[in-house]
């Protein structure tokens, strides 16, 4: 089986289908398009798709109405928004139907390649054909399964509470894991695509490890425009990792993030706590002197 799925991408407007159609093929993805809710539904009748991103906001068959029509019919395609600005109560709303996550329009090609990458491995997953065995082994060791566990039998029936649980679970592994993220389904009675939108959704979880000093570079589009790729990469090529790696000697993670909402101070990259803003591409980093 491919270790990439077919992805759908679903939205009113051509630019968004062409724009989307431009990275993801450009990474090797077979792509089709749809204009709306009611082609896409005709098109998932005829032919199976890994992975739907879809817009919320259309004509006729909106958003919502596909996710619904998604997991009733193809309960194993992966869903991911595409939009602007969505409700509260939107995003509340397809967070309950098992989204995998959002990508907010419009799109840096870095972040639609990041939220495709976490989309992708959540369907192979699915299908049990993720590595396992790598995740499983000692990121989750048993001593911390039976903490966990207490933590869910408080929480257990308490409306509202699986945000709490994961946090807990964030501060007791440092991250969560899938194992962790099943346990927490499975002890908790909410479907596992529940959790893992949870926690793919909010960007204080993360599903991969971090070092002592967590490096968040904003490729949102204020910091985009202002060359954060340029700072991502002298960072990359410094600390020898890439973007969602940790250094060996476990000091330092680097991650990405759409927006830190200091976009006026942008190219902003923040360490730990700390924000820094108008970084220079080519010094970024002295940026991490003080945490060396
Ligand atoms: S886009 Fe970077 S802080 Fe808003």
């Amino acid at each position: 089986m491919s270790d990439k799925p077919n992805i759908l991408v679903v939205d009113d407007e051509s630019i968004v289908i062409r724009s989307a159609e431009l990275v993801l093929k450009g990474a090797g993805y077979e792509v089709e398009g749809a204009n709306g809710g009611r082609e896409a539904i005709a098109k998932m009748e005829q032919k199976s798709y890994g992975l739907v991103f879809t817009d919320l906001k259309m004509p006729e068959v909106d958003g919502i109405t596909l996710i619904r029509w998604v997991r009733n019919a193809r309960p194993d395609t992966g869903i991911v928004i595409l939009t602007g600005y969505p409700s509260q109560d939107t995003i509340k709303e397809a967070l309950s139907l098992g989204i995998i996550d959002y990508v907010p329009k419009p799109f840096t090609p870095a972040v639609l390649l990041d939220v495709t990458q976490r989309a992708v491995h959540w369907v192979l997953e699915r299908r049990g054909a993720a590595g396992k065995g790598e995740e499983e082994k000692e990121d989750f060791p048993p001593s911390m399964a039976a903490e966990l566990d207490k933590v869910i039998e408080f929480y257990r029936d308490k409306p509202g509470s699986l945000i709490p649980v994961l946090q807990r679970a964030q501060e007791m592994i440092g991250w969560l894991p899938v194992p962790a993220l099943r346990r927490i389904a499975q002890g908790m009675n909410i479907p596992p695509a529940e959790v893992h939108s949870v926690t793919t959704f909010y960007s204080f979880f993360t599903m991969k490890p971090r070092g002592d000093h967590n490096v968040r570079v904003c490729l949102g589009t204020a910091c985009y425009v202002k060359r954060a790729e340029e700072v991502m990469k002298t960072l990359e090529e410094g600390l020898g990792v890439e973007v969602g790696g940790v250094t060996p000697d476990r000091k330092f993670s680097l991650e990405e993030v759409r927006c830190l909402g200091a976009c006026g101070l942008a190219p902003v990259v923040m360490v730990d706590s700390d924000t820094f803003a108008g970084i220079d591409p080519k010094a970024a980093m002295d940026v991490l002197k003080p945490y060396g």
